[in-house]
């Protein structure tokens, strides 16, 4: 459109704004070098222009279904080479999105999620059972590393519940490899995205392949043996079963066998790490605020009674309303799905001012979005009661968006929600939780965004006499 919108620092031919944003944090840079720019500003690196949304309004604008839809910008661009038309990855006018979409909608309803909810019971379980098991001081209180075994915890509860697939995450202390060699496939696609259009881009690109190819060969070893243990059963009771059983019920088609590898890639990377960082901002921002702390574990008390191994029902986790606050407002402050991207179905003036055609896109930088103060008060602090049902009311449509939006928005949501309150309140009932005092915040940006090296004591509660 040849429109330039303000951007930080000088441009310098050639690379442009390179070197400006921290290639290791190139979300997180944006909310320093954007606070100033308005509610949209531009960076270009190398010949390619990248236009970010900081405000509210123009969100709400951009989640206008009628008028916009789901971009993918270089950096998503690039993780096709991993993911293809997986769900996350796929283009709006992809056949096999609507095909997924469809086929697999069944197993994210309420009665799928009673089926997961004594699986995701389990797997907490078995994470406080590691917990307990690790060294004590004298009063019984041990030290855990929150965001490495959040990860574990939610890696485990996506494998067996979507693919009936055990990790064995709690039997060691490390990261199982695949989320490492995943999180390395993912960092050489976003590189890879952003040397696109850099001069000897192309050369660049095949290096940062061989580098990675060890990753990439795990990754596919893994998603093979996922499947071969599936291969020639006919059970479709999990996602797995779903990919590789089920016809669409009105044009009989069926997945490819390479459309289910994008898919279980896609899932295992979308269903794990964002819940982790939820979990982990959830409790940072509990225990740095003993009065929402309290009010939480006495929510959990007051649903599961006296023994502290009590778990929630199905039935009581959608009840546990404070716990619920505690986590949509963490996902306000911290969303860790950082932004996604919008394009104009038509050629329109986005806030009336500013030319979009549909080769266009704009991200949004939620944590900018999330703290617009047109819309939140006092925005960087925290407060669950921002979303007591009369506080949602008094805002505008879109302004909280951690999940996306419209027809791409996210399909594991619910799935997210009721097993990250299931693991908070079954968590404050069995612990007490105490802050490391000298820890300050800070994040580190994977494909999402987690709290970096971020540790809480817990102290197992007692029955009472
Ligand atoms: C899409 C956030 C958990 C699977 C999305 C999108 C967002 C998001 C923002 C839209 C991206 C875009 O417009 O480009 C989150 C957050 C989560 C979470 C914050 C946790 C707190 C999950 C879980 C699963 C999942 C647990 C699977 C079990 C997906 C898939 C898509 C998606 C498959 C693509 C949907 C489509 O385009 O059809 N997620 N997600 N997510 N998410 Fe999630």
């Amino acid at each position: 459109s040849g429109q330039r919108f303000p951007s930080p620092g000088r441009r310098k031919p050639l690379i442009g704004d390179l070197g400006v944003a921290d290639p290791r944090h190139p979300l997180l840079s944006m909310l320093t070098l954007g606070a100033n720019l308005g509610p949209i500003y531009e960076m270009q690196v190398f010949r390619q222009k990248f236009v970010f949304i900081a405000s509210a309004e123009l969100t709400a604008e951009l989640c206008d279904e009628s008028q916009f839809c789901k971009a993918l910008p270089p950096a998503i661009e690039a993780l096709r080479d991993y993911a293809g038309d997986g769900l996350f990855t796929a283009r709006n006018d992809e056949s096999n999105w609507q095909l997924a979409h469809d086929l697999l909608m069944p197993a994210f309803t309420k009665s799928a999620m009673r089926s997961y909810h004594p699986i995701m019971l389990q797997t907490a379980n078995e994470l406080f059972d590691y917990w307990d098991a690790l060294p004590t001081d004298p009063a019984g209180t041990t030290t855990v590393d929150v965001t490495r075994d959040m990860t574990k915890l939610t890696m485990e509860t996506l494998s067996r519940t979507a693919f009936s697939h055990d990790f064995g995450s709690f039997t060691s202390a490390e990261q199982h490899p695949f989320v490492s060699a995943m999180i390395r496939a993912l960092e050489t696609g976003r590189r890879k995205g952003a040397l696109r259009t850099a001069p000897g881009g192309r050369y660049l690109t095949a290096l940062l392949d061989r580098r990675n190819a060890q990753a990439q060969n795990y990754v596919d070893d893994l998603l093979d043996d996922l499947i071969a243990e599936r291969e020639h059963t006919t059970d479709q009771h999990d996602l797995l079963g779903i990919m590789l059983n089920v016809a669409h019920p009105e044009t009989g088609e069926r997945l490819s066998p390479l459309n289910i590898r994008h898919q279980i890639l896609t899932f295992l990377v979308a269903g794990h790490e964002t819940t982790s960082g939820a979990l982990s901002f959830a409790l940072y921002y509990l225990s740095q605020h003993p009065e929402c702390l309290e009010q939480a574990q006495r929510e959990a008390d007051d649903a599961l009674g006296d023994d502290p191994t009590a778990m929630p029902t199905f039935e009581q986790v959608p009840r546990l309303r404070y716990i619920r606050r505690a986590l949509d407002e963490a996902l306000r402050i911290w969303p860790t799905v950082p932004a996604f991207a919008r394009s104009p179905r038509s050629t329109t003036m986005l806030g009336g001012r500013y030319r979009m055609a549909p080769e266009d896109w704009a991200v949004i930088i939620l944590a900018q979005v999330h703290r617009d103060p047109a819309v939140w008060d006092d925005p960087d602090s925290y407060d669950p009661d921002r979303f007591l049902p009369e506080n949602i009311k008094k805002r505008p449509a879109h302004t909280y968006k951690p999940f996306g939006n419209g027809v791409r928005a996210c399909i594991g949501r619910q799935f997210a929600l009721h097993e990250s309150v299931l693991v908070l309140a079954s968590l404050l009932h069995r612990y007490d939780v105490a802050p490391d005092p000298d820890y300050e915040l800070r994040v580190d940006e994977r494909l999402t965004m987690v709290p970096k090296d971020f540790y809480v004591s817990l102290t197992p509660r007692r029955v009472p006499a």
